[in-house]
């Protein structure tokens, strides 16, 4: 049987006044053109974010104050999925490289809009897990930028990334071309409009189309006599053609995204030469718990010697001075709140000590001796070591100052 394709009426076509890039005159108004620098945001702040991970070898040092292991710690105060942080705690740095690794190519899939929606997916989430792990807390809640990324990132999940700047698009141009299909391109008109008007759809098919499904790719009403009539074979010919395309495209561009990480790791390793900072003691823990694996709380413990002032003259016995080395410090437990507590000794006879707790979002403070500060692992605040006070945000408000003594007995006490 003959096809009964129909005839649309043609017109002489006037060159179209295009934008830079090509865009369309008023390309604000679509929602490809008007996300794209949302996109690029998007995947440039995690490529930024990866980078400056695998760049920083105290982010994989457990025994660092910002390191991934000290972040899980201060969540597992504070998360509302505690329960899991605290079972995940072992694996602190292999989820530290997951995180880094995962960061990158999810913000070069997005920047090259490849498998944009798939990437947009694992921004969504990774963003998700983190607002419940180390932003849950932040006040007001905006001030946690995790929730503002995951919400950033619901468009592309649900809508794609468009064809604009896209890998995605370009190869779904070319496998289009192969097979002697259109390319697909976007229409900002809704299709159902055209449905009703073209008189062709049926319950889902065309019937100018000899009953193919009615898509706006090969639609006759919108393309006119460029219109192509393929079958459902080159369809299928089309869409299998793009997946192998994309998952070459995918290892290509996802390996070497990797071995730049792995390069700027080795550089950022060898000229930022930071060297690994020093975890907290614990005030009152035996020595052999000082150093490498620092624990969430450790009340502090009877020290070796109570002789002397009594203790209650001189107020709540903490743990012995021995344990806050010269240019170090240490954690232990407020007795009146539970809260976690850090004493620093920065010169010979001289403790600052503060309640740890950030007052952002909850997560508790390390010492960070490289810089002789007090730093919150979680969204980055430091805090002046003699006063507390905020030295960079988001923390609104600087750290709750502490009195520690030094008594005759060689132990420390919290007035
Ligand atoms: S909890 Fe956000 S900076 Fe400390």
């Amino acid at each position: 049987m003959a096809s009964t394709r129909p005839v649309f009426p043609t017109r002489s076509r006037v060159p179209e006044r295009r934008l830079p890039l090509n865009a369309p005159v008023r390309a604000w108004a679509l929602s490809e053109w008007a996300l794209l620098p949302l996109r690029i945001f998007l995947g440039a702040t995690f490529v930024y974010a990866s980078l400056q991970k695998l760049a920083n070898p105290n982010f994989f040092h457990v025994a660092s104050p910002i390191s991934i292991q000290a972040q899980m710690l201060a969540s597992s105060r504070v998360s509302p999925i505690r329960f899991l942080l605290s079972h995940l705690l072992r694996f602190a740095v292999p989820i530290g490289w997951s995180i880094a690794l995962g960061e990158l190519l999810i913000g070069v899939g997005v920047l090259v809009g490849l498998w944009t929606r798939a990437a947009a997916l694992g921004g969504a989430i990774l963003s998700f897990v983190l607002f419940l792990t180390v932003s849950f807390h932040a006040s007001p809640y905006f001030t946690g930028a995790d929730i503002v990324f995951f919400f950033a990132w619901l468009p592309f999940v649900l809508a794609g990334g468009g064809t604009r700047l896209s890998v995605d698009a370009w190869i779904a141009t070319r496998a289009a071309k192969a097979e002697a299909a259109p390319a697909p391109g976007l229409v900002p008109v809704p299709f159902a409009t055209i449905q009703q008007l073209c008189g062709h759809f049926n319950r889902g098919r065309c019937n100018a189309r000899e009953g193919l499904r009615c898509e706006a790719a090969v639609c006759p009403v919108l393309l006119g006599p460029r219109a192509p009539f393929i079958s459902r074979v080159s369809i299928d010919a089309v869409e299998r053609r793009s997946l192998v395309l994309g998952t070459a495209a995918a290892a290509m561009i996802g390996g070497t995204a990797v071995l730049g990480a792995a390069a700027v790791a080795g550089v950022g390793r060898a000229i930022g030469g930071a060297k690994p900072a020093s975890g907290p003691n614990q005030l009152g823990a035996p020595a052999s718990s000082s150093g490498t694996t620092p624990s969430t709380s450790t009340p502090a413990s009877t020290p070796a010697s109570t002789s002397g002032p009594s203790a209650s003259a001189l107020g709540t016995l903490l743990g012995p001075v021995k344990d806050v080395p010269v240019g170090q410090a240490a954690q232990f437990q407020i007795p009146s709140s539970g809260d976690p507590g850090i004493v620093v000794q920065p010169v010979k006879g001289q403790f600052e000590a503060y309640n740890a707790v950030c007052p952002h979002a909850g997560c508790t403070v390390g010492y960070y001796a490289a810089n002789q500060v007090l730093a919150c692992p979680c969204h980055g605040s430091e805090f002046q070591l003699t006063t507390g006070a905020v030295l960079m945000g988001p923390a609104p408000h600087g750290l709750t100052k502490l009195t520690v003594v030094e008594g005759p007995d060689g132990n420390l006490y919290l007035k």
